[in-house]
């Protein structure tokens, strides 16, 4: 019998059942302005039988917590009922529009728009809406305006009020800029042509610029022939390049080469006079996304600053320790950013890295906040077997400054067996945190989340 998937065991092993739970205990205080829902995506596959089973290909399963008026009024966890989910479960599928077959549970992230809760995935599939109680209502097109797929990334500029979102397709010569508007509704679809069918798992956004990112993980029909853990791979073949495509309706795209690399990941990106500056979790040189290796250490937080008019990325090194998931507060998101959070996954790491043994250290669990003014950063440690997920900001109101809020992330609790919703203030990262919510269940190693606030 094959051993089973490293990402069927430990943090990464799926959870069985849907749970609901009421008036959940807590320790601390939970601050009496968070009142909304933080909610989580990530995979949870139905079953523990594929041998060759990869961590973006589970079906998703959303865990949320509500928050109101000082309590945490309930934990809810429900997989999105894709076809295939509803059909294992015994239900009906709610139906809806299918993008070319491709029907799948959306595992990535989890955000809010225009009055929908849109669970997300890239390459291919639409977008699932789910109810505020997690039920999943079912595919989303924006009311029929998408003209293909969507993307697991998006970035709502708070000012415009517009969510942009680049979507991609193994069997499209291009790649799709997407603009919903305020009402939810696709406004603007642009075709970005690009060649070899590279994985664009993120991208970034300033107030003039879409920042692309076309780097050398493409499609591959020998991996899907070879039945690969996933149908991308490296490809020493294809050119690195970045690119910046106006926000001004243009469709001429400014491309610039760079040393071949991989990002997961962008923290945030913002317009400096005629630069254009990029904060990012770099993978050096070539990585291997079959099986999330990387061949030369790890992931790093870096700065790129682009220069479009000398055809430069000047690239610095702010932060050498491996970590993944950054975040910033969402109302930057486009704009100039000062703070920046990050995780540092002990499980993850060494799921990717597989090789010879380890120190203690390669086990930490840990959230960073970055001071990006000062150049400092503050660690809160969880512990070995603690392991944590991203991080997600909270204002304290919805003017607050960037970082007068708090920040929140699921932590494996030990002792319990369980996992708890960690609530720090983000001005005592350090400090004992606010309040911690004890939830019923063991949450497994997700994606993205998002702290969606009632008012
Ligand atoms: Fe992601």
């Amino acid at each position: 019998m094959p051993a089973p998937s490293r990402f069927l065991r430990s943090s990464f092993a799926p959870v069985t059942e849907e749970i609901t739970a009421f008036d959940l205990p807590v320790t601390g205080q939970l601050p009496r302005e968070l009142s909304g829902r933080y909610l989580r995506n990530g995979p949870n596959p139905l079953g523990l039988d594929d041998p060759n089973y990869h961590w973006f290909m589970g079906a998703g399963m959303v865990h949320g917590v509500r928050l109101r008026d000082g309590r945490a009024e309930w934990y809810r966890n429900r997989w999105v009922r894709s076809k295939a989910v509803a059909r294992a479960r015994g239900e009906e599928w709610a139906g809806g529009p299918v993008h070319e077959g491709m029907d799948f549970a959306a595992n990535t992230h989890i955000i809010s728009h225009a009055g929908r809760t849109l669970a997300t995935v890239e390459a291919g599939p639409l977008p699932y809406e789910l109810t505020a109680e997690l039920d999943t209502v079912g595919p989303c097109d924006f009311g029929g305006t998408l003209p293909g797929g969507f993307a697991a990334h998006t970035k709502l500029d708070h000012q415009a009020g517009e969510l942009h979102a680049i979507a991609y397709f193994w069997a499209w010569d291009h790649v799709q800029h997407v603009v919903v508007d305020a009402s939810g509704r696709v406004t603007r679809s642009t075709d970005i042509p690009v060649a070899g069918g590279p994985m664009m798992h993120d991208f970034a956004l300033t107030a003039r610029y879409i920042v692309l990112l076309d780097l050398p993980v493409t499609f591959s029909l020998s991996a899907v022939s070879e039945g690969r853990e996933l149908p991308y791979v490296w490809n020493p073949e294809h050119p690195a390049r970045v690119g910046l495509l106006p926000r001004d309706g243009s469709t001429a795209v400014r491309w610039i080469e760079i040393q071949p690399c991989w990002v997961f990941h962008c923290l945030n990106a913002y317009d400096d006079g005629d630069s254009v500056v990029v904060d990012l979790c770099q993978y050096t040189d070539s990585f291997d996304v079959s099986t999330l290796g990387s061949a030369h250490g790890p992931v790093t937080l870096d700065r790129w600053t682009i220069d479009p008019a000398a055809g430069t990325v000047a690239q610095q090194r702010l932060d050498d320790r491996g970590q993944e998931f950054p975040r910033v507060d969402d109302r930057v998101i486009s704009r100039p950013h000062r703070y920046g959070y990050s995780a540092v996954i002990g499980e993850v790491n060494r799921a990717i890295t597989m090789a010879g043994e380890f120190a203690d250290d390669a086990f930490a669990n840990a959230l960073i906040r970055h001071d990006l003014a000062r150049g400092t950063e503050q660690t809160r440690e969880f512990g070995r077997d603690a392991t944590v997920g991203e991080a997600v900001f909270a204002p304290a109101s919805a003017d607050a400054a960037e970082d007068d809020g708090y920040v929140m992330a699921f932590v494996h609790n030990p002792e319990r067996g369980a996992s708890d919703l960690v609530i720090l203030a983000a001005r005592d990262f350090t400090g004992d945190p606010v309040a911690t919510v004890h939830l019923p269940a063991r949450i497994p190693l997700g994606f993205h989340g998002s702290w969606l606030a009632d008012h």
